[in-house]
């Protein structure tokens, strides 16, 4: 493909230098020395409700556990209503998680790999509006099973928590959740609902908040322009 066809991608602007960068590596270290509920190399990437953020950050985070981090690293879009990371990395959406749980197409020959050393993905391979339906714990866990085998770090993109439940099926198979908070747009009983219903499955898979837009909640002299993150329950 000529430089000029070439698809816009966040893998080729985004600022390893850069605050945001700094916070998600940060957030990375910290998810390796918690001693909080064992291994996590399976990561569910969620917020409350739409458009916080969830696949902006998950991207960011994938690149960022690649790139400096010098992890083997899967992004899987497991938000099969509103598919993104084939947008964010320049990648065909076609053949991906669809077509896993519906054509039982193996999880190995569905992944793409990108222009990062060391970072794969998994689109989602084509829009579902009944994806509660098509995603079954059993699937969830044999697709990560394979893939651990490959991959030191998985992160799974997902729809919001409080509208529907699939981030809760991923996250029995999962080893823990990533919360993104748009601040100053959500509201924290939003905020408290979609963390209750987190702590139901498994307290101990809350790992971390990304807080996303804080130029636009915090005074002009905060250092972050875009992202900030605290580390566990710091959303109340
Ligand atoms: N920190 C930011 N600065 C500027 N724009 C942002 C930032 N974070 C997200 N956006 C923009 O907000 C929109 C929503 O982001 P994104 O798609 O990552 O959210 P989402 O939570 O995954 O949404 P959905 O619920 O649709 O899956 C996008 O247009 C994205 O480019
Ligand atoms: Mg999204």
């Amino acid at each position: 493909m000529s430089a000029a066809r070439k698809k816009a991608s966040v893998l080729d602007f985004y600022d390893m230098e850069s605050p945001e960068a700094t916070e998600l590596r940060r957030l990375l270290h910290n998810i390796d020395n918690s001693a909080n509920g064992g291994e996590k190399r399976t990561l569910l990437v969620t917020s409350s409700v739409l458009s916080e953020g969830k696949s902006i950050i998950a991207a960011l985070l994938a690149i960022t556990a690649a790139r400096h981090k010098k992890r083997k690293t899967l992004l899987i879009d497991f938000d099969l209503r509103r598919p993104m990371v084939h947008k964010l990395y320049g990648l065909p959406l076609e053949k991906g998680v669809a077509d896993i749980l519906l054509d039982g197409l193996s999880a190995r020959s569905v992944i793409k790999n990108t222009s990062i050393e060391r970072l794969d993905a998994i689109t989602a391979g084509r829009v579902l509006s009944n994806a509660s339906e098509v995603i079954d714990g059993a699937a969830v866990h044999r697709i990560m099973e394979e893939m651990k085998f490959y991959y030191e770090l998985i992160l799974v993109d997902s729809p919001p928590l409080v509208p529907v439940m699939d981030p809760l099926i991923l996250l029995d198979e999962l080893d823990g959740a990533i919360m993104v908070i748009k601040a100053g747009a959500t509201q924290k009983s939003v905020v408290s609902r979609a963390c209750n219903l987190l702590a139901t499955v498994r307290k101990d898979k809350f790992v971390g908040v990304v807080v996303n837009n804080l130029n636009r909640s915090l005074p002009y002299y905060y250092d972050y322009n875009y992202y900030g993150y605290s580390y566990k329950g710091a959303a109340k």
